[in-house]
Protein backbone atom coordinates (compact mmCIF):
# COMPACT_ATOMS: atom_id res chain seq x y z
CA UNK A 1 0.00 0.00 0.00
CA UNK A 2 1.51 3.41 -0.90
CA UNK A 3 1.64 5.94 1.12
CA UNK A 4 0.44 9.01 -1.11
CA UNK A 5 -3.32 7.43 -1.06
CA UNK A 6 -4.93 6.74 2.33
CA UNK A 7 -7.62 4.13 2.83
CA UNK A 8 -10.35 4.73 4.71
CA UNK A 9 -11.16 1.45 5.80
CA UNK A 10 -13.66 2.31 8.25
CA UNK A 11 -16.07 3.59 5.36
CA UNK A 12 -16.52 0.28 4.07
CA UNK A 13 -17.59 -0.97 7.32
CA UNK A 14 -19.83 2.11 8.46
CA UNK A 15 -21.77 2.92 5.44
CA UNK A 16 -22.77 2.31 1.30
CA UNK A 17 -22.39 -0.98 1.69
CA UNK A 18 -26.04 -2.60 2.15
CA UNK A 19 -27.28 0.12 -0.68
CA UNK A 20 -25.72 2.67 -2.97
CA UNK A 21 -23.85 5.38 -2.38
CA UNK A 22 -26.88 7.79 -1.60
CA UNK A 23 -30.17 5.82 -0.12
CA UNK A 24 -32.96 6.52 -1.74
CA UNK A 25 -31.23 8.58 -4.89
CA UNK A 26 -34.17 8.45 -7.76
CA UNK A 27 -34.15 6.48 -11.07
CA UNK A 28 -36.04 9.11 -12.47
CA UNK A 29 -34.55 10.44 -15.95
CA UNK A 30 -31.01 12.30 -15.34
CA UNK A 31 -30.64 14.45 -17.59
CA UNK A 32 -27.33 15.45 -17.65
CA UNK A 33 -26.78 16.39 -20.80
CA UNK A 34 -29.30 19.14 -20.10
CA UNK A 35 -26.95 20.69 -17.56
CA UNK A 36 -23.74 22.19 -17.46
CA UNK A 37 -20.96 19.87 -16.48
CA UNK A 38 -19.76 21.03 -13.33
CA UNK A 39 -16.09 20.19 -12.24
CA UNK A 40 -15.62 17.53 -9.89
CA UNK A 41 -13.99 18.56 -6.72
CA UNK A 42 -15.23 22.41 -7.23
CA UNK A 43 -17.03 24.71 -4.72
CA UNK A 44 -20.52 23.25 -5.93
CA UNK A 45 -19.54 19.76 -6.32
CA UNK A 46 -21.77 18.93 -3.41
CA UNK A 47 -24.90 16.38 -3.34
CA UNK A 48 -27.82 18.34 -2.75
CA UNK A 49 -26.29 21.07 -4.55
CA UNK A 50 -25.97 18.96 -7.97
CA UNK A 51 -27.50 15.37 -9.63
CA UNK A 52 -24.68 13.11 -8.13
CA UNK A 53 -25.53 11.52 -11.08
CA UNK A 54 -24.42 14.20 -13.69
CA UNK A 55 -21.42 15.40 -11.45
CA UNK A 56 -19.19 13.28 -9.28
CA UNK A 57 -19.07 14.35 -6.04
CA UNK A 58 -18.13 11.38 -4.04
CA UNK A 59 -15.14 10.32 -5.81
CA UNK A 60 -14.25 13.53 -7.49
CA UNK A 61 -10.52 13.11 -7.74
CA UNK A 62 -9.90 10.75 -10.45
CA UNK A 63 -6.59 8.09 -10.85
CA UNK A 64 -5.82 6.49 -14.49
CA UNK A 65 -3.21 4.04 -13.71
CA UNK A 66 -1.14 1.85 -15.30
CA UNK A 67 1.24 -0.71 -15.22
CA UNK A 68 4.65 -1.57 -16.71
CA UNK A 69 5.18 -5.54 -16.07
CA UNK A 70 7.98 -7.72 -17.63
CA UNK A 71 5.99 -10.86 -17.95
CA UNK A 72 2.10 -12.33 -17.21
CA UNK A 73 2.81 -15.56 -15.77
CA UNK A 74 -0.03 -16.68 -18.17
CA UNK A 75 1.88 -16.77 -21.29
CA UNK A 76 1.58 -20.45 -21.25
CA UNK A 77 -2.39 -19.92 -22.20
CA UNK A 78 -2.22 -16.89 -24.69
CA UNK A 79 -2.23 -14.00 -22.22
CA UNK A 80 0.30 -11.79 -23.29
CA UNK A 81 1.66 -7.92 -22.96
CA UNK A 82 0.77 -5.54 -25.32
CA UNK A 83 4.33 -4.48 -27.54
CA UNK A 84 5.52 -0.92 -26.48
CA UNK A 85 2.86 -0.13 -24.50
CA UNK A 86 2.49 -0.06 -20.73
CA UNK A 87 -1.17 -1.66 -20.09
CA UNK A 88 -4.23 -0.41 -17.66
CA UNK A 89 -4.34 -0.86 -13.92
CA UNK A 90 -7.61 1.42 -13.42
CA UNK A 91 -9.92 3.92 -12.61
CA UNK A 92 -9.84 5.43 -9.46
CA UNK A 93 -12.00 7.62 -7.62
CA UNK A 94 -10.44 9.27 -4.67
CA UNK A 95 -12.07 11.46 -2.39
CA UNK A 96 -10.93 15.35 -3.23
CA UNK A 97 -8.13 15.45 -0.14
CA UNK A 98 -6.79 12.26 -1.80
CA UNK A 99 -8.01 9.34 0.84
CA UNK A 100 -10.42 6.84 -0.51
CA UNK A 101 -12.56 4.05 -0.04
CA UNK A 102 -13.41 0.85 -1.82
CA UNK A 103 -15.96 -2.05 -2.57
CA UNK A 104 -18.60 0.93 -1.77
CA UNK A 105 -21.54 -1.87 -2.92
CA UNK A 106 -21.65 -5.09 -2.36
CA UNK A 107 -24.33 -6.02 -4.42
CA UNK A 108 -21.99 -5.20 -7.28
CA UNK A 109 -19.30 -7.34 -5.90
CA UNK A 110 -17.77 -9.45 -8.54
CA UNK A 111 -14.63 -10.02 -7.64
CA UNK A 112 -13.22 -13.45 -6.69
CA UNK A 113 -10.56 -12.64 -5.05
CA UNK A 114 -11.40 -9.52 -3.22
CA UNK A 115 -9.02 -7.51 -1.18
CA UNK A 116 -9.38 -6.84 1.48
CA UNK A 117 -11.31 -9.44 2.23
CA UNK A 118 -15.14 -8.28 1.92
CA UNK A 119 -16.61 -11.72 3.46
CA UNK A 120 -16.13 -9.89 6.45
CA UNK A 121 -17.61 -6.52 5.44
CA UNK A 122 -21.29 -5.99 6.25
CA UNK A 123 -21.83 -3.92 9.16
CA UNK A 124 -23.10 -6.97 11.27
CA UNK A 125 -20.28 -8.99 10.71
CA UNK A 126 -22.47 -11.22 7.73
CA UNK A 127 -20.04 -12.51 5.35
CA UNK A 128 -20.58 -11.75 1.80
CA UNK A 129 -19.66 -15.24 -0.57
CA UNK A 130 -16.80 -14.52 -2.50
CA UNK A 131 -17.99 -14.21 -6.22
CA UNK A 132 -18.62 -17.84 -8.08
CA UNK A 133 -20.92 -16.44 -10.81
CA UNK A 134 -20.30 -15.81 -14.63
CA UNK A 135 -16.51 -14.22 -15.26
CA UNK A 136 -17.21 -10.78 -15.33
CA UNK A 137 -16.73 -10.53 -19.25
CA UNK A 138 -19.75 -12.35 -19.96
CA UNK A 139 -21.79 -8.84 -19.02
CA UNK A 140 -19.53 -7.49 -21.73
CA UNK A 141 -20.88 -10.21 -24.57
CA UNK A 142 -23.92 -9.78 -23.28
CA UNK A 143 -24.05 -6.21 -24.80
CA UNK A 144 -22.39 -7.43 -27.39
CA UNK A 145 -19.54 -5.24 -27.08
CA UNK A 146 -16.94 -7.16 -28.92
CA UNK A 147 -14.47 -4.66 -30.02
CA UNK A 148 -14.08 -3.41 -26.47
CA UNK A 149 -13.58 -6.93 -25.16
CA UNK A 150 -10.77 -7.51 -27.95
CA UNK A 151 -9.31 -3.92 -26.49
CA UNK A 152 -9.30 -5.32 -23.05
CA UNK A 153 -7.69 -8.18 -23.72
CA UNK A 154 -4.84 -6.39 -25.32
CA UNK A 155 -4.73 -4.02 -23.01
CA UNK A 156 -5.70 -4.64 -19.78
CA UNK A 157 -3.79 -7.71 -18.71
CA UNK A 158 -3.52 -9.83 -15.44
CA UNK A 159 -0.22 -10.52 -14.01
CA UNK A 160 -0.40 -14.57 -12.40
CA UNK A 161 -4.36 -14.43 -12.84
CA UNK A 162 -6.20 -14.45 -15.47
CA UNK A 163 -7.10 -10.68 -16.95
CA UNK A 164 -11.13 -11.09 -16.48
CA UNK A 165 -10.26 -11.28 -12.54
CA UNK A 166 -8.58 -8.13 -12.21
CA UNK A 167 -11.50 -6.48 -14.40
CA UNK A 168 -13.79 -7.30 -11.73
CA UNK A 169 -11.40 -6.68 -9.21
CA UNK A 170 -11.41 -3.04 -10.62
CA UNK A 171 -14.75 -2.77 -10.56
CA UNK A 172 -16.19 -3.90 -7.66
CA UNK A 173 -13.48 -2.26 -5.45
CA UNK A 174 -13.32 0.64 -7.58
CA UNK A 175 -15.99 1.71 -9.74
CA UNK A 176 -18.79 0.70 -7.36
CA UNK A 177 -17.20 4.06 -5.21
CA UNK A 178 -18.02 6.79 -8.05
CA UNK A 179 -21.52 8.27 -7.86
CA UNK A 180 -21.70 9.11 -11.70
CA UNK A 181 -22.05 5.06 -12.11
CA UNK A 182 -24.75 4.38 -9.70
CA UNK A 183 -27.45 2.19 -10.91
CA UNK A 184 -30.13 4.41 -10.59
CA UNK A 185 -28.22 7.09 -12.58
CA UNK A 186 -29.50 4.92 -15.81
CA UNK A 187 -32.78 5.78 -15.16
CA UNK A 188 -36.20 3.62 -15.24
CA UNK A 189 -35.02 1.88 -18.42
CA UNK A 190 -31.74 0.54 -16.77
CA UNK A 191 -30.96 -2.93 -18.16
CA UNK A 192 -29.23 -5.02 -15.45
CA UNK A 193 -24.72 -4.48 -15.57
CA UNK A 194 -25.27 -1.76 -18.53
CA UNK A 195 -23.20 0.51 -16.03
CA UNK A 196 -20.25 -1.86 -15.74
CA UNK A 197 -19.82 -1.74 -19.33
CA UNK A 198 -19.85 2.13 -19.47
CA UNK A 199 -17.56 2.00 -16.77
CA UNK A 200 -14.84 -0.45 -18.74
CA UNK A 201 -15.35 2.09 -21.58
CA UNK A 202 -14.77 4.84 -19.55
CA UNK A 203 -11.23 3.29 -18.23
CA UNK A 204 -9.79 2.52 -21.91
CA UNK A 205 -10.90 5.99 -23.21
CA UNK A 206 -8.96 7.50 -20.51
CA UNK A 207 -5.74 5.33 -20.97
CA UNK A 208 -5.76 6.21 -24.51
CA UNK A 209 -5.02 9.92 -24.13
CA UNK A 210 -1.85 8.41 -21.96
CA UNK A 211 0.67 6.98 -23.91
CA UNK A 212 2.99 6.46 -21.59
CA UNK A 213 5.76 4.16 -23.12
CA UNK A 214 5.49 6.78 -25.99
CA UNK A 215 6.09 9.92 -23.62
CA UNK A 216 8.50 8.45 -21.98
CA UNK A 217 10.73 6.77 -25.35
CA UNK A 218 9.99 10.32 -27.06
CA UNK A 219 11.77 12.19 -24.00
CA UNK A 220 14.89 9.11 -24.74
CA UNK A 221 13.63 6.68 -21.59
CA UNK A 222 13.23 3.60 -23.11
CA UNK A 223 12.88 -0.12 -21.34
CA UNK A 224 16.89 -1.12 -20.47
CA UNK A 225 18.38 -3.84 -19.08
CA UNK A 226 21.76 -1.68 -18.63
CA UNK A 227 21.31 1.79 -18.22
CA UNK A 228 18.83 2.84 -14.87
CA UNK A 229 17.23 6.11 -14.74
CA UNK A 230 16.29 8.58 -12.38
CA UNK A 231 12.73 9.27 -10.97
CA UNK A 232 13.17 12.79 -11.36
CA UNK A 233 13.64 12.42 -15.12
CA UNK A 234 10.53 10.04 -15.68
CA UNK A 235 8.85 12.30 -13.82
CA UNK A 236 9.59 15.45 -16.18
CA UNK A 237 9.10 14.02 -19.07
CA UNK A 238 5.57 13.25 -17.68
CA UNK A 239 4.65 15.98 -16.11
CA UNK A 240 6.34 17.97 -20.07
CA UNK A 241 3.66 15.88 -22.08
CA UNK A 242 0.51 15.35 -19.31
CA UNK A 243 0.96 19.10 -17.68
CA UNK A 244 0.87 18.02 -14.45
CA UNK A 245 2.76 15.47 -11.85
CA UNK A 246 1.81 12.34 -11.85
CA UNK A 247 2.53 9.56 -9.27
CA UNK A 248 5.55 6.93 -10.18
CA UNK A 249 5.59 3.46 -8.82
CA UNK A 250 7.97 1.38 -7.98
CA UNK A 251 8.49 -2.17 -6.52
CA UNK A 252 11.62 -4.32 -6.15
CA UNK A 253 14.34 -4.21 -3.52
CA UNK A 254 15.00 -0.54 -1.88
CA UNK A 255 17.44 1.44 -2.88
CA UNK A 256 19.53 1.04 0.57
CA UNK A 257 19.18 -2.74 -0.02
CA UNK A 258 21.05 -3.31 -3.39
CA UNK A 259 24.36 -3.47 -4.30
CA UNK A 260 24.45 0.47 -6.17
CA UNK A 261 22.82 2.01 -2.98
CA UNK A 262 25.14 0.15 -0.39
CA UNK A 263 25.64 2.56 2.84
CA UNK A 264 22.40 4.99 1.61
CA UNK A 265 19.91 6.16 3.18
CA UNK A 266 17.81 6.15 0.03
CA UNK A 267 15.69 3.85 0.74
CA UNK A 268 13.01 4.27 -1.83
CA UNK A 269 12.29 0.87 -4.36
CA UNK A 270 14.11 0.34 -7.74
CA UNK A 271 11.63 -1.58 -10.71
CA UNK A 272 9.42 0.58 -12.33
CA UNK A 273 6.14 -0.61 -11.97
CA UNK A 274 3.27 2.10 -12.11
CA UNK A 275 2.26 5.24 -13.18
CA UNK A 276 -1.08 7.17 -11.53
CA UNK A 277 -2.93 10.41 -13.52
CA UNK A 278 -4.28 12.46 -11.78
CA UNK A 279 -7.25 14.41 -12.85
CA UNK A 280 -10.93 16.11 -11.84
CA UNK A 281 -13.91 15.40 -14.18
CA UNK A 282 -15.77 17.98 -15.89
CA UNK A 283 -19.54 16.66 -15.62
CA UNK A 284 -19.88 12.84 -15.79
CA UNK A 285 -16.56 10.50 -15.31
CA UNK A 286 -18.17 8.79 -18.58
CA UNK A 287 -17.88 12.08 -20.49
CA UNK A 288 -14.10 11.32 -20.61
CA UNK A 289 -13.19 15.13 -19.87
CA UNK A 290 -10.74 15.17 -17.04
CA UNK A 291 -8.67 18.72 -16.01
CA UNK A 292 -4.96 16.81 -15.15
CA UNK A 293 -3.87 17.56 -11.80
CA UNK A 294 -1.10 17.08 -9.90
CA UNK A 295 -0.55 14.32 -7.76
CA UNK A 296 -1.72 14.19 -3.77
CA UNK A 297 0.99 13.55 -1.44
CA UNK A 298 3.64 11.64 -2.11
CA UNK A 299 4.33 11.53 -5.67
CA UNK A 300 6.83 8.73 -5.78
CA UNK A 301 7.77 5.09 -3.73
CA UNK A 302 10.96 5.15 -6.29
CA UNK A 303 14.12 5.15 -5.26
CA UNK A 304 15.57 9.23 -5.61
CA UNK A 305 19.00 8.98 -6.01
CA UNK A 306 20.26 9.62 -9.42
CA UNK A 307 20.39 6.23 -12.20
CA UNK A 308 18.64 4.38 -9.23
CA UNK A 309 15.20 3.21 -10.68
CA UNK A 310 14.97 0.08 -13.20
CA UNK A 311 12.61 -0.09 -16.72
CA UNK A 312 13.37 -3.25 -17.18
CA UNK A 313 12.67 -4.63 -20.77
CA UNK A 314 10.11 -7.26 -21.18
CA UNK A 315 10.81 -10.81 -21.22
CA UNK A 316 10.54 -11.34 -25.45
CA UNK A 317 8.11 -14.45 -24.99
CA UNK A 318 5.46 -12.72 -23.15
CA UNK A 319 5.22 -9.87 -25.35
CA UNK A 320 2.58 -10.13 -28.67
CA UNK A 321 3.97 -9.46 -31.70
C1 LIG B 1 -38.09 9.04 -18.76
O1 LIG B 1 -38.00 9.50 -20.11
C2 LIG B 1 -38.81 8.78 -21.01
C3 LIG B 1 -38.48 9.27 -22.41
O2 LIG B 1 -38.49 10.66 -22.48
C4 LIG B 1 -40.29 8.98 -20.64
O3 LIG B 1 -41.08 8.22 -21.50
C5 LIG B 1 -40.49 8.49 -19.20
O4 LIG B 1 -41.81 8.77 -18.79
C6 LIG B 1 -39.51 9.17 -18.22
N1 LIG B 1 -39.62 8.52 -16.91
C7 LIG B 1 -39.60 9.20 -15.77
C8 LIG B 1 -39.71 8.37 -14.51
O5 LIG B 1 -39.46 10.40 -15.69
C1 LIG C 1 -11.29 13.22 3.32
O1 LIG C 1 -12.56 13.31 2.74
C2 LIG C 1 -13.45 12.27 3.12
C3 LIG C 1 -14.73 12.40 2.30
O2 LIG C 1 -15.22 13.69 2.35
C4 LIG C 1 -13.69 12.34 4.62
O3 LIG C 1 -14.57 11.29 5.02
C5 LIG C 1 -12.36 12.19 5.34
O4 LIG C 1 -12.55 12.33 6.72
C6 LIG C 1 -11.36 13.24 4.85
N1 LIG C 1 -10.06 12.92 5.39
C7 LIG C 1 -9.25 13.83 5.86
C8 LIG C 1 -7.93 13.35 6.38
O5 LIG C 1 -9.54 15.01 5.87
C1 LIG D 1 -11.93 -14.31 3.05
O1 LIG D 1 -12.49 -14.69 4.28
C2 LIG D 1 -13.26 -15.89 4.20
C3 LIG D 1 -13.98 -16.12 5.53
O2 LIG D 1 -13.28 -15.58 6.60
C4 LIG D 1 -12.32 -17.02 3.81
O3 LIG D 1 -13.06 -18.25 3.71
C5 LIG D 1 -11.68 -16.71 2.46
O4 LIG D 1 -10.74 -17.71 2.13
C6 LIG D 1 -10.98 -15.36 2.52
N1 LIG D 1 -10.56 -15.01 1.15
C7 LIG D 1 -9.35 -14.53 0.88
C8 LIG D 1 -9.09 -14.18 -0.57
O5 LIG D 1 -8.49 -14.37 1.73
C1 LIG E 1 16.88 0.02 4.25
O1 LIG E 1 15.72 0.78 4.59
C2 LIG E 1 14.73 0.03 5.26
C3 LIG E 1 13.48 0.89 5.42
O2 LIG E 1 13.79 2.12 6.02
C4 LIG E 1 15.28 -0.48 6.58
O3 LIG E 1 14.28 -1.24 7.23
C5 LIG E 1 16.50 -1.35 6.29
O4 LIG E 1 17.08 -1.76 7.53
C6 LIG E 1 17.53 -0.60 5.47
N1 LIG E 1 18.56 -1.53 5.05
C7 LIG E 1 19.85 -1.26 5.14
C8 LIG E 1 20.79 -2.31 4.66
O5 LIG E 1 20.27 -0.20 5.60
C1 LIG F 1 15.17 -7.73 -18.51
O1 LIG F 1 15.20 -7.93 -17.11
C2 LIG F 1 13.97 -8.37 -16.55
C3 LIG F 1 14.11 -8.32 -15.05
O2 LIG F 1 15.17 -9.08 -14.61
C4 LIG F 1 13.65 -9.74 -17.10
O3 LIG F 1 12.43 -10.20 -16.56
C5 LIG F 1 13.54 -9.65 -18.61
O4 LIG F 1 13.32 -10.94 -19.14
C6 LIG F 1 14.78 -9.04 -19.20
N1 LIG F 1 14.53 -8.78 -20.62
C7 LIG F 1 15.40 -9.06 -21.55
C8 LIG F 1 15.01 -8.74 -22.95
O5 LIG F 1 16.49 -9.54 -21.31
Amino acid sequence: MSAARRVLALALFSQGVLGGLYPGLSTANHTCSLAKPILSCSDGAQPGLVDTCCTETYGGLILQTQFWNTYTGLESKGQLLPKDSWTIHGLWPDFCNGSYTQYCDLRRQYDPLPSPNTTTGKPDGTPVKPWKGAPISDYIKRFRKYDLLDFMNKYWTGLNQPSWILWAHEFSKHATCFSTFDTECYGPAYARHEEVTDFFETVVAYYQDLPTWRWLAEGGIAPSNRTAYSVADIQGVLRARFGKTPYVGCGGPRFNETKAGEGSADNGFTVLAEMWYYYHARGRVQRVDGVPTDATGSTTSCAKAPGAVWYYERTPRSVRH
